[in-house]
């Protein structure tokens, strides 16, 4: 079976999004641990479907967090997502698990990504740029910050009064759909 690990730091929503395509049979994969690193809720909805769980507090671990990650997770994982982790990977990290990492971006990269660009600020931002459209991205992680190869985005118009949140809400929905179906794109290319 394809094994995730997911790294996650908030309420794992896109998480979710995955267990339960998973449970419906919509995704041939199992998720082998999810692993944060601060206290969020993302964790104890993980937990409530028996997948193993760490806490690894990055104000405990400073630039040491992600050899710790290394050390757990498993072996035979076939695809590590970051579902809303925050934390920066080191390189030895990412050059360890190469072409085997992706992330979920809330905007249409390459526009809107980078240092800073995460959470509420991208979709200021977005405002800010009286931009039409907005959207996510799935894209693979290389050594850049929200620079690697796109494996696929999905579209939102942005409303004329729109706030923040409600963009950041429209796009959430969005992100839920993309993070499964690139998920099942990198299975099937697998087979
Ligand atoms: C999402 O907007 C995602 O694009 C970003 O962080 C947020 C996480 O949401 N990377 P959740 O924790 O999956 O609910």
């Amino acid at each position: 079976m394809f094994k995730i690990a997911a790294l996650i730091s908030g309420g794992g929503s896109n998480l979710q999004s995955v267990i339960d395509a998973i449970e419906k049979k919509d995704l041939p994969a199992e998720i082998g641990i999810v692993i944060s690193d601060r206290e969020a809720a993302g964790l104890e909805r993980a937990g409530k479907y028996g997948i193993p769980c760490r806490l690894l507090n990055r104000k405990d671990y400073g630039n040491t967090l992600s050899d710790e990650i290394l050390k757990i997770i498993p072996a035979d994982t076939d695809l590590i997502l970051l579902a809303g982790y925050l934390s920066i990977l080191s390189r030895e990290f990412i050059e360890k698990w190469q072409r085997r990492i992706i992330n979920i971006h809330p905007s249409l990269l390459p526009d809107f990504g980078g240092k800073g660009m995460y959470g509420m600020k991208v979709h200021q931002a977005v405002l800010q740029a009286s931009r039409k459209e907005s959207g996510c991205t799935v894209h693979y992680v290389d050594s850049g910050i929200d620079t690697g190869n796109i494996l696929g985005q999905k579209t939102v118009p942005v409303l004329p009064d729109d706030t923040a949140e409600q963009l950041q809400n429209r796009v959430l929905i969005q992100e839920h759909i993309l993070v499964v179906e690139s998920i099942r794109k990198i299975i099937k290319n697998k087979q």
